[in-house]
């Protein structure tokens, strides 16, 4: 009798997490190393929610709390979409969960069965297809193009949906292309998704606020109202506040989804932390001035980078509306040699013989399902991204 679940076999661990875990090892070995490849802003968290949790435990907010939520939070999540989104969803349709990951593998957790499949355009984050397959469904993928902007056409939707298609995973602006659908890109989209009323709406919106110049972020369910009782809309504090340590996602939708959620989440976390929840309310419900700051911030790199990026030989990247990430193809490389006589074969090997040559780690394309690109993540001072940049483009110079 095998000791491990054979679910295990289906999955395969991060790449992300695999190649930081690399670039500190290199570190540790006294290699001069610029991570360009973490997934986290690196900003403090704001001094205002930091002191509203320092005053939850001081006024002993440090007992179980309700599985889906303290309700100051939950009331706190439905005037956030209310104000932001313009979506109309009671306190009770909302339901937190340990980061925006958990809230993700407990939708899926709690809707699929064997055989269910969900259309994941391409590239995409990678843990959405990893916890499908735990959850013992099957990932449909759906390879968008670069003359696209990675961005999915309604024809190519429309094709990868069968009638065995519970969900359509959505996440706009993409980890990991940066790419953000405008009101009429995701319009086309949804109607599509009307004329197929079995096919449920995941939409991962955890990078909502960071979006650049005068793009307006939109999302379905705002886009289309008659998707309203079909879509969970799922978001989280981490990205727009600096929280990823806190462990704080949530997500709105019909009741009989968030009902089925919360059954999950009883007999498994009891819900989220205490603290950061109370930590979540203030952020919500708090001065907002972060936002915008952390906006120009980010927006200032984007420029920074792809204007780098396009100069270095070999590599084209496309320029995203949001994010902190950028996705350059390296195709024009494949097949040509690295300084170090090894013959670059894959998006992997490129990336592999940048770290080992110029000490600067980003991820392979093709852990996201689309490739020979990577995802080069922009969330660390403009100083290690000019040096960074500065050698992506020596590296490039110096293969033959
Ligand atoms: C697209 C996307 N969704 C969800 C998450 C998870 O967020 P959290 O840290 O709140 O679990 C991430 C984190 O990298 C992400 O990039």
């Amino acid at each position: 009798m095998a000791f491990l679940a054979d679910a295990l076999s289906r999955i395969k661990p991060s790449a992300t997490i695999a190649i930081t875990q690399m670039a500190r090892d290199l570190k540790g070995k006294g290699k001069d190393v610029i991570s360009l490849s973490v997934g986290e802003p690196d900003f403090d968290t704001p001094q205002n929610i930091k002191d509203a949790a320092v005053a939850a435990i001081a006024r002993g907010e440090t007992k179980y709390t309700p599985v889906p939520g303290i309700v100051p939070l939950r009331e706190a999540i439905a005037a956030k979409f209310k104000r932001e989104n313009n979506l109309d969803y009671k306190p009770t349709q909302t339901i937190v969960g340990t980061g925006g990951k958990h809230v993700l593998f407990n939708a899926f957790m709690a809707t699929i069965n064997p055989g269910d499949e969900v259309v994941i355009p391409a590239p995409y984050w990678v843990s959405y297809p990893e916890m499908i397959l735990l959850c013992g469904g099957t990932p449909v993928y759906v390879t968008t193009k670069i003359e696209n902007n990675f961005k999915l056409t309604p024809e190519e939707l429309d094709r990868a949906i069968t009638p065995r298609t519970k969900w359509f995973m959505f996440n706009s602006p993409s980890n990991p292309s940066g790419a953000a659908y405008t009101w009429a890109e995701l319009k086309a989209l949804t109607d599509v998704l009307m004329k197929h009323p079995h096919v449920w709406v995941l939409t991962d919106d955890m990078y909502e606020h960071l979006v650049f110049g005068d793009f307006v972020y939109t999302t379905p369910a705002q886009v289309e109202p008659g998707l309203m009782d079909r879509t969970l809309t799922m978001n989280g504090v981490s990205k727009a506040y600096a929280m990823t340590g806190w462990r704080i996602g949530y997500a709105a939708g019909p009741d009989k989804l968030i009902k089925a959620m919360e059954l999950v989440q009883g007999q498994q976390t009891s819900g989220a932390c205490s603290i950061a929840q109370w930590a979540a309310v203030e952020a919500l419900n708090g001065p907002q001035d972060f936002i915008p700051q952390s906006r120009k911030v980010f927006e200032e790199r984007r420029d920074l980078v792809v204007s780098m990026l396009n100069q270095a030989s070999g590599l084209k990247c496309p320029k995203p509306e949001g994010a902190f990430y950028v996705y350059p193809s390296c195709a024009a490389l494949i097949g040509k040699k690295a300084p170090s006589g090894k013959v670059i074969e894959t998006d992997e090997d490129f990336v592999m013989e940048l770290l080992a040559t110029e000490g600067v780690a980003t991820v392979h394309g093709s852990s996201f399902g689309l490739g020979p690109n990577f995802r080069v993540s922009y969330a660390t001072s403009n100083a290690a991204l000019e040096e960074a940049c500065r050698r992506i483009q020596r590296f490039c110079a110096s293969i033959a």
